[in-house]
């Protein structure tokens, strides 16, 4: 006799596309809505899928961490080894943690640290690239920005700002991606000839050919003799790999994987961060005007001379970027397979069920975060950090597969926005629609139009 599952609240319908289309339409509202209304686990399904919401800091922290095991990441993802192969963000099991612990030491304080010039010197040159008055997409900017942060530390590659190539092929790319993310967007291979796919192949041979000879330089340059203390996060793979006794070197195609996960991995997510920040600065006077004013204070009248020894001091900064991606988490749900029966809260989550956990949800969970939707900088209190349960807060996830970059976005975001706010004010254009888009990062749809006046 087949036993019958049990399954937790959730919302039900009579035909099985309806939650389908509405989350198309609106997947952080409907999220929202699921949680409020079935609480700290709910069930539905995603056309024949099961998918399960976890609501809990502790069922949260339980997959990410405790049983991390038991899962793989779900479809999205395995969909998007297309583009970026087997690589950190894709790869899974000991093939994944070998890699990860290969490439865990060019992400150490102190290599990250020696990048901050770098950041520094191309938040300047944008900077210096503006004009007073002008209206800019500020979304834009940002992504421009870190992705020449990004090529830089990573290849040594100087992306100028008015050459669109790789910024371009990589939109495609994303693009491409979010598509294939939506239910159905497997349908979308098969139909060779679609522009779309014509574009992507042509935007994914755009990025290999950098890629390789990136990769090609840096074997050259290996070759010679170096300094290490030169090095770059490509050549320091390439050495990782061969001081690491028993790993086997890694292919091209593996370092072109690795390559191009972190290239991707690493600007969208930081420049979305930015760009909401610098959002909701413009709607919030009194919070702008307390930012200026530690500015103030840190730099004097000296405000183009930012270093990385004033990150310390930046702790209102560093406040604002954490409310900030409270309210706007770059990453917005993580998913998860269940590979065998898994056991949360009472109920069997039985292998192949999809489990959904949001930041977007428990970021603004009242539990934890008392009037969830203001903008409160000022809430982020040593006390208050200490009694939050840990997966209330997650923007960087957690785990064996969390954020290896966190360190490096951290870093960026702050110095990036003392750079720029030192110098300019940016204000929401009033005509502006700003509309969020949950694709695979929460980026603004309509971009983000603001005028730029000088300090
Ligand atoms: C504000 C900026 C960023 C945010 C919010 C962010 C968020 C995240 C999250 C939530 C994950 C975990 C995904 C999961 O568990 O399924 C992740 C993984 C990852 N991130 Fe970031 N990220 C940011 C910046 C960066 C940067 C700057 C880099 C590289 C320089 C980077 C590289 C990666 C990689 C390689 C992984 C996969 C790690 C693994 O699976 O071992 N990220 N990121």
């Amino acid at each position: 006799m087949k036993s019958v599952i049990e399954y937790p609240p959730g919302p039900t319908y009579l035909f099985p596309y309806t939650l389908v289309r509405k989350f198309l339409r609106d997947p952080l509202k409907i999220l929202i809505d699921i949680s409020h209304t079935y609480g700290d686990i709910a069930h539905f399904k995603f056309g024949k899928q099961n998918v399960y919401l976890l609501n809990h800091p502790d069922y949260i922290e339980d997959v990410l961490v405790t049983n991390y095991r038991h899962f793989i990441k779900s479809r999205g993802l395995q969909v998007s080894k297309r583009l970026l192969g087997n690589g950190l963000v894709t790869s899974e099991g000991e093939y994944h943690d070998q890699q990860r612990h290969l490439i865990q030491p060019t992400f150490y304080p102190k290599r990250i640290k020696s990048y901050a010039d770098m950041m520094i010197n191309q938040a300047l040159r944008m900077c210096n690239s503006w004009h007073n008055g002008a209206i800019l997409d500020i979304h834009k900017e940002m992504t421009h920005l870190t992705l020449a942060i990004i090529s830089k530390t990573l290849l040594g590659y100087d992306i100028k700002p008015e050459d669109d190539e790789v910024g371009d092929a990589l939109l495609t790319c994303m693009k491409y991606f979010n598509r294939l993310l939506m239910p159905f967007g497997e349908l979308i291979e098969k139909i060779p000839l679609l522009p779309i796919n014509k574009g992507f192949q042509k935007a994914k041979r755009d990025l290999d050919s950098i890629v390789y000879r990136m990769i090609n330089e840096h074997r050259k340059k290996l070759d010679k003799e170096h300094k290490k203390e030169d090095d770059d996060l490509l050549l320091t793979l390439l050495q990782a790999q061969d001081e690491e006794a028993g790993i086997a070197r890694m292919t091209d195609q593996q370092l072109r994987d690795e390559v191009m996960t972190i290239f991707l991995a690493g600007h969208e997510t930081t420049a979305n961060a930015l760009t909401w920040t610098y959002y909701l600065l413009s709607e919030h006077p009194a919070t702008e005007t307390k930012l200026q004013e530690e500015l103030q204070s840190v730099f004097g009248n000296n405000r183009t001379n930012v270093t990385v020894e004033d990150v310390p001091r930046l702790e209102y900064t560093e406040k604002i970027l954490t409310e900030s991606m409270r309210l706007y988490p770059p990453a917005w749900a993580l998913g998860r397979q269940v590979i065998d029966d898994y056991i949360v809260g009472g109920y069997t989550i039985p292998a192949g069920s999809i489990i959904l956990m949001s930041q977007y949800v428990m970021h603004r969970d009242p539990r934890y975060f008392p009037e969830p939707d203001r903008f409160y900088p000022d809430r982020w209190t040593e006390e208050f950090k200490k009694q939050l349960p840990r997966f209330s807060y997650f923007p960087f996830g957690g785990g064996i597969r969390g954020c290896i970059g966190e360190p490096f976005a951290w870093l960026e975001a702050i110095l990036l926005t003392a750079a720029i706010c030192s110098q300019w004010r940016m204000k929401l254009v009033p005509s502006h629609k700003v509309v969020m888009k949950p694709l695979i990062t929460l980026r603004p749809k309509f971009g983000m139009h603001m005028k730029v006046t000088k300090i």
